[in-house]
């Protein structure tokens, strides 16, 4: 068998958590293969809401194995409450297996992550604090400390005292802080956290092999989204790993062939967290209906989203990132009250429409969305679950979204519970 992939098309929260926890009835293994605990992904079961930062969408079945990859940066405090919190309401997370080879989040990397979100001022990124890309930046430097060196407190010890000298450094002379301890931070991640990991710390490439080997079938479930993507998002504000499907082969250790299908999941209108360029923004009593019957404001920090139009160019290009074979819509129920909707369809930079994503991100900054527009349903579709449920402009919507995009809509999402998804289409 091979593996799927459920990656977000827009700047995040685009529902994730619910299609990965759907997905999951038929997966053995659900693999997180990028991003941390700035992720929060939702899902609802009979009522009852999980917001998970860090475990797989999948742990919620007992057939699931649930893997984080390599590609994740972990902060282990976080992974632990995470852990108990969802064993205390009754969900068995035993299977776990978490990537010796991914990175771990640091009290110096949250703290750095903020100090440069203050130094940037009115230039912010606004970034959730989490650490993420001080952890991924160590990474890349080399200077990084990885989950299997908690297994070995000389390694861990050596390489600790080394990266700490540099950041102390930065701490007090650069933003007048007090330093970090050695001894502080060996006490909590040594002695309490890593021997209440060590049994879950493993070979997760191994893992997907082996289940690929035995036919088995596996998801490959993405945090953040393309346009956060520190490559192909909009750049700096963005995320500082790989969201795009192509980061799911690295973060998981696969290569391309083992891949069969990317589902690209889109709010059936955009929202974004945080700062950075959105032409189709609104900013008036629209946008702010949105934010009110979409609930839009971030799972784990609780921040406002901004709220705008569906914007095709937008998926269009993700379509191209990561070869989509579908795309699942959500929040399709948001909309139904309004009487008339737009959809961006290109942008108008200067005297010419784009179709497709403009190169140079100073043409985003400046592209005026070009819309078309299509009547509302005024109905009610959070009851629906079957096609001929929903109403006929919601049908033609969802289409015309289909046919700008040029990638099939197959399922159609009408509420946050785990059923609340509509087969639109075969994929
Ligand atoms: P993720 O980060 O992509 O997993 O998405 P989040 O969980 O951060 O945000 C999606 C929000 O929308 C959550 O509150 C979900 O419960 C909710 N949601 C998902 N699908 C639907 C849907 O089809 N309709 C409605 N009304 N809410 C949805
Ligand atoms: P899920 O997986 C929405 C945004 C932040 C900020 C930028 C960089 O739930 O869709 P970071 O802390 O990653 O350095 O912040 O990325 N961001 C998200 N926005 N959903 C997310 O995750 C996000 N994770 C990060 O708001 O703009
Ligand atoms: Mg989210």
């Amino acid at each position: 068998m091979s593996a799927t992939v459920v990656v977000g098309t827009q700047w995040g929260d685009e529902g994730k958590g619910k299609l990965t926890d759907l997905l999951a009835k038929e997966m053995d293994l659900v693999v997180r293969y990028q991003g941390g605990h700035n992720a929060g992904h939702t899902i609802v079961v009979d009522g009852r809401r999980f917001a998970l930062q860090l475990l797989p969408s999948g742990v919620l079945y007992d057939h699931v194995t649930p893997v984080i990859g390599n590609g994740v940066v972990v902060d282990p405090g976080v992974l632990l409450s995470e852990i108990d919190t969802l064993t205390a309401s009754g969900v068995d997370c035993s299977r776990l297996i978490v990537s010796g080879n991914a990175h771990l989040i640091m009290p110096y990397h949250q703290e750095l992550d903020a100090l440069t979100e203050r130094h940037l001022g009115r230039n912010k990124l606004g970034t959730t604090k989490r650490g993420i890309g001080p952890a991924y930046a160590d990474k890349a430097a080399r200077v990084g400390i990885r989950v299997q060196d908690l297994l070995d407190a000389k390694i861990f010890r050596q390489k600790l005292e080394v990266v700490l000298k540099e950041k102390n450094l930065i701490l007090a002379k650069v933003y007048n802080r007090l330093p970090i301890s050695a001894d502080d931070i060996a006490g909590r991640y040594l002695d309490e956290f890593a021997p209440r990991l060590a049994p879950m710390i493993g070979d997760s490439v191994g893992a997907v092999h082996q289940a690929l080997d035995a036919g088995r079938n596996v998801l490959l479930e993405g945090a953040q989204a393309t346009f956060l993507d520190l490559d192909h998002g909009t750049y700096p504000f963005v995320t500082s790993s790989n969201p795009v499907a192509g980061g799911a082969c690295v973060g998981a250790g696969i290569g391309p062939r083992d891949i069969a299908a990317v589902i690209g999941i889109a709010k059936a209108y955009v929202t974004r967290v945080g700062s950075g360029p959105f032409p189709t923004e609104l900013t008036d009593e629209v946008g702010d209906l949105l934010v009110e019957r979409g609930g839009e404001f971030g799972t784990n920090t609780g921040r406002r989203r901004r709220t705008g139009w569906f914007d095709a160019v937008m998926i269009r290009h993700a379509a191209r990132l990561n070869s989509l074979s579908e795309v699942a819509l959500t929040k399709l129920d948001v909309l139904d009250t309004l009487a008339v909707l737009k959809v961006c369809v290109g942008y108008r930079v200067g005297d010419r429409v784009h179709r497709q994503l403009p190169y140079h991100q100073s043409d985003l900054h400046d592209a005026e969305p070009v819309y078309e527009e299509l009547p509302g349903w005024q109905e009610d579709t959070s009851g629906a679950t079957e096609l001929h449920q929903l109403p006929a402009a919601a049908k033609e919507y969802v289409q015309f979204l289909s046919e700008q995009v040029g990638v099939g809509i197959t399922r159609v999402g009408v509420g946050p519970g785990r059923d609340q998804f509509v087969r639109f289409a075969a994929p």
